[in-house]
């Protein structure tokens, strides 16, 4: 596969916001650098290490397109993961409720652990509503590289994702049952510059796939070959 590392003013950039934003309540504490690197890994993959992040509204199809791109790329041999919001809010974030500090909490702790997925080598599929744009930005500039975190917006009206209500959620917000829910009561504000916008209330799963992983190729995260067109 291609090179894997850019060198361009807005990646040094971008590298040097990285090291001025990691911060560490943690002293006495040292880096230990693997001889097995990120790079090495890579290789061994045939792929970029990336976090793949989706963000939109509750029922906007998150979970859905990620499980799907993901099951296409492991069907090319890629390595992935997803994490998924309800899952990881039984575990990792189980302390975590939906006020303000909470999902910027909640998407900290996701932003640090899709990092070390990226360090790995592989490809790490996020779906989290993650509502507000600056803690979005904060894992942006978390990752190594700037061309290390792609944003996928999945763009749904609200009244689609309020007419699916899969888990009745929306019902009950609207009856005042849940409080901060997103899009009722709480606020969701879509990104200004997504790496893609998928039409998740218009386009079927199929083509959703299609373009994030038309996105991958292009970007060179994932080779293209005749295999996988
Ligand atoms: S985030 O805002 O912190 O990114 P996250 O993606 O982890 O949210 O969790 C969202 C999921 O939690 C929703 O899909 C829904 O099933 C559930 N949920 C429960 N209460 C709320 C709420 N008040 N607002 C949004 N989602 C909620």
């Amino acid at each position: 596969m291609g090179a894997v590392q850019g060198c361009s003013r807005a990646g040094r950039d971008h590298r040097i916001i990285h090291a001025m934003t990691s911060t560490s309540q943690s002293s006495h504490t040292v880096w230990h650098h693997a001889t097995v690197t990120r790079q090495r890994r890579e290789q061994l993959n045939g792929h970029r290490g990336v976090i793949l992040w989706f963000t939109g509204l509750s029922g906007s199809g998150k979970s859905t397109l990620a499980h799907a791109v993901e099951e296409r790329l492991h069907q090319q041999g890629c390595r992935t993961f997803v994490c998924d919001g309800d899952n990881v809010r039984h575990g990792l974030c189980g302390d975590l409720g939906f006020s303000r500090e909470d999902r910027a909490e909640n998407i900290r702790r996701i932003g640090q652990m899709a990092r070390l997925f990226v360090e790995s080598g592989m490809i790490v599929l996020t779906a989290f509503i993650s509502p507000f744009a600056v803690d979005r930005q904060r894992v942006r500039m978390m990752v190594e590289r700037s061309e290390d975190f792609i944003e996928v917006f999945c763009d749904c009206p609200l009244g689609i994702c309020e007419q699916r209500d899969v888990k009745g959620l929306y019902q009950r917000a609207r009856k005042g049952e849940v409080s901060d829910f997103t899009g009722i009561s709480s606020p969701y504000e879509p990104p200004p510059h997504a790496d893609l916008i998928v039409k998740t209330g218009e386009r079927t799963v199929d083509q959703c796939v299609q373009e994030v992983l038309a996105l991958l190729y292009a970007r060179g995260v994932v080779p293209l070959t005749r295999e996988n067109v």
